[in-house]
């Protein structure tokens, strides 16, 4: 209701009136499918009608309203269909104060009327902008909400130096419309450009062209992106950020206490460079720099072009963890390039980056590395599915009426990699190779349908190798739930002697203390953990602990594991460790998973209830979303 008398205020009677009758109206129905534009059902746009092509923006960052203020200048482009069309937006939680459009290249701007809808769920509130019908540029003031759901700002208490505050977006999958009014839709490619106040002392970063020699922190920055990205890859931080190159295109942001452990983890990301582009071409974004965020950070890893954002968690101290950075990395192809028209074609981006992710390992750390994360990865799928709803196992799934947050599960990562292993092993892997190089050549700056893939794989693979791989195989990995019988199943030489050790310590014959776990790497010991019979018991666990430490484990994977067979087991030397954990980080694929563990008794219910009370304060929208929607608040 607070944006309908805001709405009132700002635009006077006419647009009451055409606020009145919007209210009628139920949420826009989108237009029909069809092969140039498919249907994003998460964006209200019509870009068939009018398009952005170009978003400026003008920023000031004030970290004592949690807002980012300002302008937004879109470039607009219309069909023939599109003439007298108004321009449809999508935004969340945002004030907008006025709206105008120009013809002549932004020398003047007339005001222009615009409705903002009662806000959806899931959507947010579609913004219509009526303007004269040679108008090119729009221009939107507006503010953004201290509590939307695509930043995150943190109170100096949050950050590793404490001093000074932070501020981060996450836009993936439709939270950029929180922070910019525009067509929130992975189809809808802009360039960008950006100018940014921030208090004088912090830096400001972005998913564009940064200039990481510069040791100045006035507190005025400005930023392109010259490419056309998709409006989810946009992304800003602002902190006490310091830079460090680690060769001659790469480099690392993050708090400068954290640096040096950060420079020395990420060292071989030159190396996973050159590694992508022998295998796939050219990388085509410029720099390749890494940010490091505090704790907080919701995700692993997201690629926002030029700059991949990144949890501290990755920071084990053995580089045990840079999977994560291939897998960012290797969006740059398979994500960044070609893009994922529409959030049901997920599997286009995490399937084939996965894939992508698990070559890399191969090539800089070799193929015993790349099987144990192929053999980790299958079996976490196959234990995902065990307690998953059919619809939710197809590739291209069907999200209608859902948050596509719901599309994020092990199925679009490794069942889509799984199917292009498939077709690696089916077609050999040089002609393989070859097909990939051509289709990142072929789509490049795209956005692309699971439809447009399989046309593309019918004439590039099924009609080249006719006796190798067939479209009714495609369409089965494609369109059907689960695993199809002839899925690759990976091996591990190194897992088969983690496999034995592990045998006769639960059989009994071997105390922990002697088991040879010597020279074992994270991934061994995870694949230990994980064949660990669940309900192993309080004794067990504390044998393991006494020979091996793992209460107090470092490593955030490994502990993570721990912790969730701890809390299952009811192994109370852990409770502690568990608690301290749970407030660091805010990681959601560590939290939420943890929480649920906890909600299952009504014990571990009362102990995740006290424990959110302290550490809910620190995390990100979307983690303390999935742990409201875990402990029914
Ligand atoms: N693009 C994803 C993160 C994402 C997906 C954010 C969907 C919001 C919606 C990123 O590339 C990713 O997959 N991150 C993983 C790590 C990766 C190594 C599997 C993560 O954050 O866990
Ligand atoms: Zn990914």
């Amino acid at each position: 209701m607070r944006k309908l008398r805001e709405l009132f205020a700002a635009a006077g009677m006419f647009s009451f009136l055409l606020l009145t009758a919007c209210q009628q109206t139920p949420v826009n129905a989108p237009a029909p499918e069809t092969a140039e534009a498919p249907t994003d059902l998460h964006s209200y746009a019509s870009p068939q009608l009018v398009r952005v092509t170009n978003v400026d923006l003008d920023w000031t960052v004030s970290f004592e309203k949690k807002t980012l203020a300002g302008t937004a200048v879109l470039t607009i482009e219309r069909s023939e269909k599109g003439k007298g069309a108004p321009l449809v937006l999508d935004t969340r939680d945002l004030k907008i104060e006025k709206a105008e459009g120009s013809s002549d290249g932004g020398n003047t701007w007339a005001e222009a009327k615009f409705e903002l809808a009662k806000p959806d769920d899931i959507l947010g509130s579609e913004l219509k902008v009526f303007l004269s019908p040679d108008a090119k540029l729009v221009k939107i003031a507006y503010e953004t909400s201290p509590s939307a759901s695509g930043l995150q700002w943190l109170a100096p208490e949050q950050t590793a130096g404490k001093e000074k505050p932070y501020m981060f977006s996450q836009a993936q999958a439709i939270h950029a419309r929180s922070f910019i009014p525009l067509q929130d839709s992975p189809g809808v490619r802009v360039t960008y450009s950006a100018k940014v106040k921030t208090p004088e002392g912090l830096l400001a970063v972005m998913s564009a062209e940064n200039n990481p020699q510069g040791e100045e922190r006035p507190g005025e920055y400005s930023f392109k992106m010259s490419k056309a990205v998709p409006p989810y890859l946009i992304a800003i931080a602002v902190g006490d950020i310091a830079f460090k190159p680690l060769g001659e295109r790469t480099g690392v942001y993050t708090e400068p206490s954290m640096m040096e452990k950060a420079a020395n983890e990420l060292e071989d990301t030159e190396k996973m460079i050159s590694a992508t582009e022998k295998l796939y071409g050219q990388y085509r974004w410029g720099r390749y720099d890494l940010l490091i965020l505090p704790p907080s950070f919701p995700f692993g890893g997201m690629e926002n072009p030029v700059l991949t954002f990144a949890t501290p968690t990755i920071l084990a101290g053995d580089k045990s963890l840079v999977s994560l950075v291939a897998h960012e990395l290797a969006h740059s192809w398979s994500g960044n390039l070609v893009t994922n028209s529409t959030w049901r074609d997920f599997w286009l981006n995490e399937g084939f980056t996965t894939y992508l992710e698990w070559r890399i390992q191969e090539a800089v750390y070799g193929k015993d590395r790349a099987d144990m994360e192929m053999v980790l990865a299958k079996k976490g799928l196959e234990e995902e599915m065990k307690e998953m709803e059919e619809r939710d196992e197809i590739l291209h799934v069907d999200l209608k009426d859902r948050d596509p947050d719901e599309g994020f599960t092990g199925v679009p990562y490794t069942k889509g990699a799984l199917f292009l292993r498939h077709l690696e092993l089916a077609v050999g892997r040089e002609d393989f190779d070859n097909f990939l190089k051509s289709y990142f050549e072929h789509f490049a700056f795209k956005s692309i349908t699971t439809e447009q893939f399989k046309e593309y794989a019918r004439e590039n693979l099924v009609d080249k190798f006719p006796d190798k791989v067939a479209m009714d195989d495609l369409n089965k990995w494609i369109d059907q739930p689960g695993l199809p019988p002839n899925a690759p199943q990976p091996e591990s030489e190194a897992f088969k002697k983690v496999d034995e050790q592990l045998k006769s310590w639960t059989e009994g014959t071997t105390k922990a203390s002697d088991l040879q776990t010597q020279g074992w790497t994270t991934q061994e010991w995870l694949h230990f953990l994980g064949g660990i019979p669940p309900e192993v018991g309080t004794e067990k666990m504390a044998e393991l602990d006494e020979a091996f430490g793992l209460t107090s484990a470092g490593n955030s994977e490994i502990a993570f594991k721990w912790l969730m067979m701890a809390v299952h087991n009811k192994y109370e030397p852990a409770y502690p460790r568990l608690e301290e954990f749970l407030t660091a980080i805010g990681r959601r694929k560590f939290v939420a998973p943890l929480f649920e563990e906890l909600a299952k008794t009504p014990e571990g219910k009362q102990r995740a209830e006290g424990i959110y009370e302290k550490s809910r304060a620190g995390y990100h929208p979307i983690t303390a979303g999935s742990v409201d929607k875990i402990l029914g608040k």
